[in-house]
């Protein structure tokens, strides 16, 4: 099957990550699908942002967690990107899936180190109400988070993130129900795609932002390639589709 072209926190070159901006912008494109990293407010709303502090991103300093969304909205989440973007504001969960319904992939990362309460069956309600199920796949770094979903949707697609070359992450993802293998790009070699494949599991590599890494986990048959550079990518599948 074609590995699809998966935008990184939108993953559009010019564009603040995790903005409307860009992912708008990523559609635009004909992106297969979008990445993006979610964490809940003080009051509880599911927010679309990668750092649990927000003073990498935003316009203000501290924890995520610690203010409201009123309080976050007061704020630019565009402008540590460029002046042109001071108007954007960090996203609902909502807002982004209004715009990005339509691809075929929708990878949603539980940033979940901080162990937001609620945080799974909210994403999960989301999932439902836009009637995006067979096009979402939730990944995490913290697999218990995954469990919980698995528990609430059995059904969902499930991927478990991965930051070192661990000793036989294929067993070890099969073992707990899920999906994919969401790995670092360098640690993904032949045998542990060839595997995943063999357990029924996709394969799925991130962050890929150069030419010839693209042009090797196509050949070797990844499933997803996760990319800050969707034109990039997408150009190389186009050639290679057409060579
Ligand atoms: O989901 C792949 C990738 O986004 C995981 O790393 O830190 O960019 O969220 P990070
Ligand atoms: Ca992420």
């Amino acid at each position: 099957m074609e590995t699809k072209i998966i935008g990184h926190r939108g993953g559009v070159k010019g564009y603040p990550e995790n903005t409307l901006v860009a992912f708008k912008k990523a559609v635009e494109l004909g992106a297969d699908g979008v990445e993006f990293d979610v964490q809940l407010t003080k009051d509880g709303e599911v927010v679309v942002i990668h750092d649990e502090l927000i003073d990498r991103t935003m316009t203000g300093s501290g924890l995520l967690k610690d203010y409201t969304l009123s309080e976050l909205r007061k704020m630019s989440a565009g402008e540590f990107f460029s002046p042109e973007f001071k108007a954007e504001k960090i996203p609902t969960l909502a807002e982004v899936l209004e715009i990005v319904k339509n691809l075929e992939v929708i990878n949603i990362e539980l940033k979940n180190f901080l162990l937001y309460p609620g945080l799974e069956a909210k994403v999960l309600k989301l999932v439902d109400q836009f009637k995006i199920r067979d096009q979402v796949i939730i990944s995490s770094f913290n697999h218990y988070s995954l469990q919980t979903v698995k528990k609430l949707q059995p059904e969902i697609r499930t991927g478990a993130l991965l930051m070192s070359k661990m000793i036989n992450p294929a067993d070890y993802s099969f073992k707990r129900g899920f999906d994919a293998l969401h790995l670092h790009f360098l640690t993904a070699d032949q045998e542990v795609i060839d595997k995943s494949h063999f357990m029924g599991m996709q394969l799925n590599v991130y962050t890929v932002n150069y030419p010839e890494a693209v042009i090797d986990l196509m050949k070797k048959g990844v499933d997803m390639i996760i990319t800050d550079d969707l034109e990039m990518a997408l150009e190389i599948r186009e050639q290679n589709n057409n060579s």
